[in-house]
C-alpha cells in the first residue's frame, strides 16, 4: 500500500499574511469549508493571540468543521498556547502548533535568547501544550539556517515533551532541494524518537524552489506538507499545495504515496480563494491558470486533436476544471446551472439558487455564451455581497471631451439595524472612474487611498465581461474587492464598495496585533 502523505493546509494563516489576502471571518470560514471539501487533512486557522479578529475566525473555523483537524499557532509561551486552545477547543480535532527559532541570526537579533534558553522554551512550550492535547506539532523556525547538529536537540527535546509532529519550515526560501532531502535524513537518524512522530515540511518560494524543496523533502521521508491554495503568503508565498499535490498524483513513478486530496476539487478551492481575496489566477499559473491547458501552436492542436497525451500530462477534468469553457446558454435549464454551480463550489439553498439563476438568464439574453466566470461572478454578486453594508442600487455616469468635468450620480443601499436606506449622492471627477469613487466614497464617509486599480476582460469577446479590481488603504488597514459586470464603470463601483465593506469588517476585526 502507498504511504500516506498528511496535507496542512495554512492558507487561512501563513497565506492570510501575504499582503492583500487578509479575509473577514465570514470568508475564512467559507474558505475553510472548501478546504475541508478538497480533503487537507489539517487546516491552520490562525493565529489566535494576534488579534481579537483572528481569534474568533478560528473559533467560528473551528465549530465550522467537522472532518480535518484544526491548528491553531501559538509562539512558544504559555499565554500565547492557552489562548490558541481556547479558540480550537470546540474543534473536533483540535490541534495545537507551537513555533520557536532555531537559527544563530532568530535566536540572537530576534529572540535574543541563548541555545540552551531556547532549549528549555522549546521543552517547555510543548509540555504546556500537552496539557491542553496530546495532538501538538512543534516548528522549529528557520530550521533550514539553522545549525543541523542543534535542531537535531530541539527536536529530541519537543518528541521528548511530546510533540506527535516536527515541522522543519524553510522560512526564507534559502535551502536548495538535495540540501533539504540530507536535512530530513540527517534528523530522521538523529532525533531521539524520531520514529514516533511526522516530519513536515514548510517551505516558501523566495527563489521559486518551494515545490521542488517540498518533493524532495517528501522522498527523504517527510510525511506532512505544508502549503497554501495558489501558494499565497509572505513575500514570494509559500508551496502552492495544488502543484505538489498534482506532481505526485501525475508521477506515481516517483513519489509512491497518497493523500486525501479529492484532486477533481483543486479548481474549485483555487477559484474560490481568488474570488476571496479578489485577485485573478495569473495566465502561466501551473495546474490552474488560465493557459494551463490552452494549446495555441498549430502542431500542439494538432497533435492533441490526435491524441491528448501528446501534449497534456494530466487532464483538466482531474483538478476539476471542465475541459470545455463555454457552459451555459440561454437555453440551459435550472439543473445545468445548479450543477454548473456546484461544480464552482458553491452550496446554495433552493431560494439562493433562484436568484442565481434568474440572474443566469438575464446574462444569457445579452450575451452569447456565459462561461464560468460569468457565472461565478454572479454566485457571488447576488448572493454572497447581499449582507454587505454598503449595496450599489443604480448609478449614471456622465463623460465627455473637451474640458467637460465627468460627472457620476450614484443611488446605494444602506443596511441599518433598522433595515434597509436608500441614498443619492454626485459627484465630479478627473475622469469618470475617480467621479464614482469620490461619490461613493462621500456617500460612506470614507476617503481611502486607491492603491491599485484594474480591470481585466473575464473571457474573450467584446461582450465579455469586465472584471475590476481594487485595492484600498485608509490608516493602516488594507482591504481588496473585485467587481464584474458587462460595463466596466459599473465593475467599477462594485468593486470600490466591496473593499469599502470589507475594509470596515477588517477594522471592527483587527486589533493591535503583536509582530511575529
Ligand atoms: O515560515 C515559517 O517558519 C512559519 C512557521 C511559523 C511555521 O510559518
Ligand atoms: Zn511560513
Amino acid at each position: 500500500m502507498a504511504e500516506r502523505i498528511f496535507v496542512f493546509d495554512t492558507t487561512l494563516r501563513d497565506g492570510e499574511q501575504s499582503p492583500g489576502a487578509t479575509m473577514n471571518i465570514q470568508e475564512k470560514v467559507s474558505m475553510a469549508r472548501q478546504l475541508e471539501t478538497l480533503g487537507v487533512d489539517i487546516i491552520e486557522a490562525g493565529f489566535p493571540a494576534a488579534s481579537q479578529g483572528d481569534f474568533e475566525a478560528v473559533r467560528a473555523i473551528a465549530a465550522a468543521v467537522g472532518s480535518a483537524q484544526v491548528a491553531g499557532l501559538c509562539r512558544a509561551m504559555p499565554a500565547d498556547i492557552d489562548r490558541g486552545w481556547e479558540a480550537i477547543k470546540e474543534a473536533a480535532y483540535p490541534r495545537i502548533h507551537t513555533f520557536l527559532a532555531t537559527s544563530d541570526i532568530h535566536m540572537k537579533h530576534k529572540l535574543r535568547k541563548t541555545p540552551e534558553q531556547v532549549l528549555e522554551m522549546a521543552d517547555a512550550a510543548v509540555r504546556h501544550a500537552m496539557r491542553h492535547t496530546a495532538n501538538v506539532e512543534f516548528s522549529a523556525e528557520d530550521a533550514s539556517r539553522s545549525d543541523w547538529g542543534f535542531l537535531a536537540k530541539v527536536c529530541s527535546v519537543a518528541v521528548k515533551a511530546g510533540a506527535t509532529t516536527l515541522n522543519i519550515p524553510d522560512t526564507v526560501g534559502y535551502i536548495q532541494p538535495h540540501e533539504y532531502a540530507e536535512l530530513i535524513a540527517f534528523l530522521l537518524k538523529n532525533v531521539e524518537g524520531a520514529d514516533k512522530v511526522v516530519f513536515s515540511v514548510h517551505c516558501h518560494n523566495d527563489l521559486g524552489l518551494a515545490v521542488a524543496n517540498t518533493l524532495a523533502a517528501v522522498r527523504a521521508g517527510a510525511r506532512q506538507i505544508e502549503g497554501t491554495v495558489l501558494g499565497i503568503g509572505e513575500r514570494a508565498g509559500n508551496v502552492a499545495i495544488e502543484e505538489v499535490v498534482m506532481a505526485m498524483h501525475t508521477r506515481p513513478d516517483v513519489y509512491p504515496y497518497e493523500t486525501n486530496i479529492k484532486t477533481e476539487q483543486i479548481y474549485p478551492a483555487c477559484r474560490r480563494l481568488s474570488q476571496i481575496i479578489g485577485q485573478p489566477i495569473p495566465p502561466y499559473k501551473a495546474i490552474v491558470g488560465p493557459n494551463a491547458f490552452a494549446h495555441e501552436s498549430g502542431i500542439h492542436q494538432d497533435g492533441v486533436l490526435k491524441n491528448r497525451l501528446t501534449y497534456e500530462i494530466m487532464t483538466p477534468q482531474s483538478v476539476g476544471r471542465s475541459g470545455t469553457e463555454m457552459v451555459i446558454g440561454k437555453h440551459s435549464g435550472s439543473h445545468a446551472i445548479k450543477r454548473k454551480i456546484e461544480e464552482l463550489g458553491y452550496s446554495l439553498d433552493e431560494q439562493q439558487l433562484a436568484v442565481v439563476f434568474g440572474a443566469v438568464k438575464e446574462l444569457a439574453d445579452k450575451k452569447e455564451q456565459v462561461f464560468d466566470e460569468d457565472v461565478e461572478a454572479l454566485v457571488l454578486e447576488k448572493v454572497y455581497r447581499r449582507r454587505d453594508k454598503y449595496r450599489l442600487k443604480d448609478m449614471s455616469v456622465f463623460s465627455a471631451t473637451g474640458g467637460v468635468p465627468p460627472h457620476a450620480a450614484v443611488v446605494m443601499e444602506f443596511v441599518t439595524p433598522d433595515g434597509v436606506e436608500t441614498r443619492r449622492g454626485s459627484a465630479f471627477g478627473e475622469g469618470p472612474v475617480d467621479a464614482i469613487f469620490k461619490c461613493i466614497g462621500r456617500m460612506v464617509g470614507m476617503t481611502p487611498t486607491l492603491e491599485r486599480y484594474q480591470v481585466n476582460a473575464v473571457t474573450g469577446g467584446t461582450d465579455a465581461q469586465g472584471a475590476v479590481t481594487v485595492r484600498i488603504a485608509d490608516n493602516g488597514f488594507k482591504a481588496v474587492g473585485r467587481g464584474t459586470s458587462e460595463d466596466v464603470l459599473v465593475a467599477s463601483a462594485q468593486a470600490f464598495i466591496t473593499a469599502l465593506n470589507r475594509l470596515e469588517k477588517t477594522k471592527e476585526e483587527k486589533r493591535e496585533c503583536p509582530t511575529l
